[in-house]
């Protein structure tokens, strides 16, 4: 073996969304492009919008002086003023370029947060069924996670069975709304729950519990709702997300975290989050995605083609007896497996060139995830293929 066990045991337990990808890229082959229909990836389809080309062509025609060199580990100011001003609507105190440090998407923002906050064989408590990412994250820096179910009706917070779950060791929770897989929305007052919660926690164990908002789903929000923000409702938070999905740049790698400014000793918390910008290697975040992002705080893609392709599988999945909770936001649906083995049932629909992941990818067994990021073309196709899968699931 050339590759350290531990290395080679978390590939063999996290390969789900790849190998369900891979397989996909051999149906292809097989079948031809428009034969396969790939619900696997959360790789956004749709392009970045019209305001993001111009930032870039703008930027090419007009080069600053050393606007490709090394800059303060926390980012641009101007690009972290930018988010902080995004930030203030949702917040009740006001933020600014100091609680911000740009990052390396979500995924670095979240490795960052972690390496500043854990001491070794510290607990993170995350939520089930969860994005698989948050375990390989939480043991990158020698964390511990536990996992807590969210509702197995609504997947909406179970205030009372992370409270339960939180003891001497907890060092945070993290929370990711709307969520990957489920698509659901923790409203308001769950979120102040949490907060309570978490307050009363703090003074009877007598430390700092942070939550870790990953929100890189806020701005796909459905129906006209509006994902609330996290710092009214928990004091210890910080923000981790990106623009991967909200502007369609995830190979851009561009994100940001924010603290709380109401944080306990929150100028500590950013010192080390800047340091550990630094030390693991991201450095800073990408220059010119900074710059591009600075003027686009206000943009995103077009939500409403997102929800018009919820609507449309959910209605069709539905009519062929499908369960599902309707996602408030994100691009993901996570309905119940009409068999109890939720991998015969993935198995199945691969007969049909569906592919799907299921949720003892997310470790939600008897479930299954679609990711809808994909052209409606393919979704509409693929219709007749889930009816034959509906059938021979036993729906019909
Ligand atoms: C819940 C969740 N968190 C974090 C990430 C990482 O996103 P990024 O591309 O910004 O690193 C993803 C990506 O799919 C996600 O679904």
């Amino acid at each position: 073996m050339t590759i350290s066990v531990k290395v080679m045991s978390c590939i063999e337990r996290s390969s789900w969304i790849r190998k369900m990808f891979e397989e996909g890229a051999l149906l292809r082959k097989i079948h031809g492009d428009d034969k396969v229909f790939d619900f696997t990836l959360g790789n956004p389809s749709m392009e970045p919008p019209a305001a993001f080309h111009e930032e870039l062509r703008r930027l090419a025609e007009n080069p600053l002086p050393g606007m490709h060199r090394y800059m303060n580990n926390a980012g641009y100011e101007e690009t972290r003023a930018a988010v902080a001003e995004v930030l203030c609507a949702h917040s009740p105190l006001p933020v600014t370029a100091a609680q911000v440090v740009m990052t390396c998407g979500a995924g670095g923002a979240l490795n960052v947060v972690l390496k500043t906050i854990l001491n070794p064989g510290e607990e993170v408590i995350i939520l089930t069924p969860y994005f698989v990412e948050y375990k390989f994250y939480v043991d990158n820096h020698c964390g511990v996670t536990r996992e807590v179910w969210t509702d197995k009706e609504t997947f909406q917070l179970d205030v009372a069975a992370i409270e339960e779950a939180i003891g001497p060791n907890t060092r945070a929770v993290i929370i990711n709304s709307p969520n990957n897989p489920t698509g659901v929305i923790y409203p308001r007052e769950s979120l102040v729950a949490l907060g309570a919660m978490i307050a009363r926690k703090e003074k009877e164990l007598e430390r700092t519990l942070y939550v870790i908002s990953d929100e890189p789903y806020a701005r796909l929000a459905f129906d006209g709702q509006e994902v609330p923000g996290i710092f009214g409702c928990v004091k210890n938070s910080v923000i981790v997300t990106s623009h991967s999905k909200d502007l369609g740049l995830p190979g851009e790698r561009i994100g940001y975290l924010a603290a709380n400014p109401a944080m306990n000793n929150v100028g500590q918390f950013i010192e080390g989050a800047i340091f550990c910008n630094r030390v693991l290697g991201f450095v800073n975040a990408p220059a010119l995605m900074q710059r591009l992002v600075t003027r686009l705080q206000g943009a995103s893609v077009d939500i409403g083609q997102y929800q018009k392709k919820r609507d449309f599988l959910y209605e069709h999945l539905s009519a062929l007896g499908f369960e599902m909770v309707k996602p408030g936001g994100g691009f993901y649906l996570f309905p119940r497996s009409p068999l109890a083995d939720d991998v015969a049932f993935v198995r199945l629909a691969q007969k049909h060139n569906i592919l799907l992941v299921p949720g003892a990818g997310f470790g939600a067994p008897g479930y299954f995830r679609i990711a809808y990021c994909i052209d409606d073309d393919i979704i509409r196709r693929s219709l007749p293929s889930w009816e034959k899968v509906a059938g021979e699931a036993g729906l019909l």
